[in-house]
């Protein structure tokens, strides 16, 4: 796997960003939209911020801009605040001049029933997009890309799954207490991922120093879901010197 290392998370946010900018501009150019995919959690967040401050301080523009969201925890109201619908808002949306009929998170709110054909229409929306022109994506401790834990398959597509302990663990943080994280999520899949023309991974801390050597170096396996990054004809890995301290 390609990998870049910046001396700190600051100055690998703002290269992803200039990057997404710079397709955002190219399709413009041709009345194209460009087709992103999102992540949440601390990773991404100061790309949001290099975004923004594209938008505000250098023109910008998010009109051509439609956006699918990795994953949300299921069960979750849109409204509430540890849903990844108000970190996208808070984060990015409310600052930049995006369409909201252009936006798609995966629904945490709907009954158990409807979720596997809201997948299945989740993934029949990125198709009609013209697909995914840049998917940026975050690593979990357990080797999770958007919400697959280990045991996802490489084909696996858009469904609800069961969040790792380590996952609940880690997003306790959020939610004060660990029985409020909740148990499950819908994600897109492994195989959703890897049809992304371009992928931008990223992994900031020596927390993810373990974990970001075995999808680097590590044999691809279903055990280390971002392992199979490998197997993509163009990602790019984008870390921290903390993250790549156990690359060898
Ligand atoms: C979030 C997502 C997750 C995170 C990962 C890392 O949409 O899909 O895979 O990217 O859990 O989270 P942080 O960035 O909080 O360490």
């Amino acid at each position: 796997l390609p990998v870049t290392i910046f001396d700190t998370p600051e100055e690998g946010c703002r290269r992803i960003a200039h990057s997404i900018a710079t397709t955002i501009r190219e399709k413009q150019k041709t009345g194209e939209k460009a087709v992103l995919g999102l992540a949440t959690g601390s990773s991404p967040i100061g790309v949001y911020q290099e975004l923004v401050r594209l938008h505000k301080d250098e023109n910008l523009s998010f009109r051509n801009v439609v956006t699918f969201n990795l994953d949300e925890y299921y069960p979750m109201q849109p409204d509430a605040l540890q849903s990844y619908v108000h970190f996208m808002q808070e984060h990015l949306f409310r600052h930049v001049d995006i369409l909201p009929e252009n936006v798609h998170i995966p629904d945490g709110s709907l009954p158990i029933e409807k979720v596997a054909d809201f997948c299945a229409a989740y993934e029949q929306l990125i198709e009609e997009a013209g697909g995914i022109d840049v998917q940026l994506l975050g690593i979990g401790r357990t080797g999770h890309i958007g919400f697959n834990e280990p045991g996802s398959g490489l084909t696996s597509h858009t469904r609800l799954v069961k969040l790792d302990a380590l996952t609940i663990a880690d997003a306790t943080k959020d939610f004060i207490k660990e029985e409020f994280v909740p148990l499950r999520a819908i994600t897109m899949g492994v195989g959703t991922i890897m049809k992304a023309r371009k992928i931008i991974m990223m992994a900031w801390g020596e927390g993810k120093a373990p974990i970001v050597r075995q999808m680097v170096e590590g044999k691809i396996s279903e055990e280390v879901p971002a392992s199979f990054l490998q197997q993509h004809e163009r990602v790019t890995v984008i870390l921290d010197q903390w993250a790549a301290a156990e690359l060898s």
